[in-house]
C-alpha cells in the first residue's frame, strides 16, 4: 500500500496503491462484491449480541460469502479468521481498525486466527527495503497486534520468510492453477515487474488454506480487511474448490482518512499518519496541523458553522473515539452550527488519542514477554 493523493484524481485501488477519491459504492461493482445488506446484518447480530460499531457504521461495507460462512457456522462447521500485515515500518491507526474488528469476531464466534506478516511481499515490491528491515518491522507489528487483546491460544502468527516451509507445498498448488494471463489482468504487471512478486500472490493465498493441514480439518477462512487486497482473493477463490478447499470468505473495510484533505492514511505520509509510536507532542502537533471543514475565522465560523463532512478530525470520532451515536450527532450538530470551533474538537481529540496510545504502548511493551507464544511455530 504504497502511495496516496489527495485529490480528485482518479480512483487507485490495487493492494500496492491507494490514490484519488475513493468511491466505495463504485468498488463494490468494479470488484464484484456484494453490500453488506441489513438483513445480512441482523443475521450477524444474532450471534455476536449487539453489532459492532464498525457494521453499525458501515466502515465493514461489503463481503463475500459472508452468508455462506454463516449458514455453514449455524450447521455446525466454523471458519477460521485470517488476516494479516505488510510490514514496511510502523504501525498508525488506520491498520488497527480492520485488527481491532477481526479481534470482536474472534471473541463472538470463538475461532482461530491466522495472521501472516509479509515481510518477503515488502522486500519484493519496495524498491530500496532489504530484507533485514523488513523482518525486524515484522517483529515490531506483530507487537501491536497483540497489544490490541489477542490471545495466545488461538492466535497464530505467520512470518513469511521464517515459516514459509509449513505452507510451501500449498503455495505451489495455488501458483500451478493461476495462469500468468489472469495475474498480469488481476494485478497490473508489467514486462519490468520482477518475477518474486509475480510469484507472491500464491503467498498470500495459502494461509486461507493451512488450516487444514494443521488439523486435518477443512473449514472456510473469513478474511476481515481493507478492500484493497480484494484481488488477491479473487485468484485465491477461482482455484480453491479445485484443490479441495472452501472457497474464502470476505469482509472488507473502508481506509481509515488520514489528517489531510481527503486520501487514506499512509505510511508514506507520516505527516497525515498517527503511529502508535507517536509520543504526545508529535500527536498533538499532527492534529494540529491537520485539515479541517472550518473556516478562516473564528467569527466567521460561530457565524457561518463548520463542514463535518470534509473534516479529518471528524473522521477519527466517527471511525474510532466516539462509541456513543447520540454524543457523534452531538458534535455535529455544534459543528454545523458553529457553537463548537476546530480548537475545542482538536483539543478533546488529542487527548483520547494520547489516552488511547499510552495504554497501547503499555501493552505492546509487554507484549514482548509473550511473543514468542504467539508464533505459528511454536505448537
Ligand atoms: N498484503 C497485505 C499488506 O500489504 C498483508 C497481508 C497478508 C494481508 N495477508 C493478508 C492483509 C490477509 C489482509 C488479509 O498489508
Amino acid at each position: 500500500m504504497a502511495t496516496e493523493e489527495n485529490n480528485n484524481s482518479e480512483m487507485i485501488v490495487t493492494p500496492w496503491e491507494v490514490k484519488g477519491k475513493i468511491d466505495y459504492e463504485r468498488l463494490i461493482k468494479e470488484f464484484g462484491t456484494q453490500p453488506l445488506t441489513a438483513q445480512l446484518l441482523s443475521r450477524v447480530e444474532k450471534q455476536t449480541d449487539k453489532l459492532h460499531l464498525q457494521l453499525e457504521r458501515k466502515i465493514f461495507f461489503s463481503h463475500r460469502d459472508l452468508d455462506t460462512v454463516l449458514d455453514l457456522y449455524d450447521k455446525g462447521t466454523k471458519f477460521v479468521l485470517y488476516t494479516g500485515r505488510g510490514p514496511s515500518g510502523p504501525v498508525h491507526i488506520g491498520h488497527l481498525v480492520p485488527w481491532m474488528f477481526t479481534l470482536h469476531l474472534q471473541q463472538k464466534f470463538k475461532t482461530r486466527l491466522y495472521f501472516q506478516i509479509t515481510d518477503d511481499e515488502k522486500y519484493l515490491v519496495g524498491d530500496d527495503r532489504n530484507l533485514k528491515e523488513t523482518e525486524r518491522w515484522s517483529y515490531e507489528n506483530a507487537l501491536d497486534l497483540i497489544a490490541l487483546g489477542f490471545k495466545p491460544d488461538d492466535t497464530f502468527i505467520i512470518y513469511d520468510t521464517k515459516d514459509i516451509d509449513l505452507f510451501y507445498d500449498i503455495t505451489l498448488e495455488v501458483a500451478k492453477r493461476i495462469t500468468y494471463s489472469t495475474a498480469r489482468s488481476t494485478f497490473g504487471f508489467q514486462d519490468s515487474t520482477n518475477i518474486g512478486w509475480v510469484y507472491w500472490p500464491a503467498i498470500q493465498a495459502a494461509p486461507c488454506f493451512i488450516h487444514k493441514k494443521l488439523t486435518g480439518e477443512n473449514v472456510p477462512a473469513l478474511i476481515p480487511a481493507a478492500i484493497d487486497q480484494d484481488p488477491y482473493w479473487r485468484v485465491t477463490r477461482d482455484v480453491a474448490q479445485k484443490l479441495g478447499y472452501y472457497k474464502p470468505a470476505q469482509i472488507h473495510c473502508r481506509f481509515l482518512p488520514g489528517l489531510g484533505a481527503g486520501g487514506k492514511m499512509s505510511a508514506s505520509m507520516p505527516e497525515t499518519s498517527i503511529f502508535t509510536i507517536d509520543m504526545p507532542d508529535v500527536v498533538k502537533k499532527k492534529i494540529w496541523n491537520a485539515f479541517t471543514g472550518g473556516k478562516g475565522t473564528a467569527a466567521e465560523q460561530r457565524k457561518d458553522g463548520a463542514d463535518p463532512g470534509i473534516c479529518s478530525i471528524f473522521q477519527y470520532y466517527f471511525y474510532l473515539f466516539e462509541e456513543d451515536l447520540k454524543e457523534l450527532a452531538e458534535r455535529e450538530r455544534k459543528c454545523r452550527g458553529g457553537e463548537m470551533l476546530c480548537g475545542e474538537c482538536k483539543k478533546d481529540i488529542v487527548e483520547k488519542l494520547n489516552r488511547f496510545l499510552e495504554n497501547h504502548r503499555e501493552r505492546r511493551e509487554k507484549a514482548k514477554d509473550t511473543l514468542e507464544e504467539y508464533h505459528i511455530k511454536r505448537r
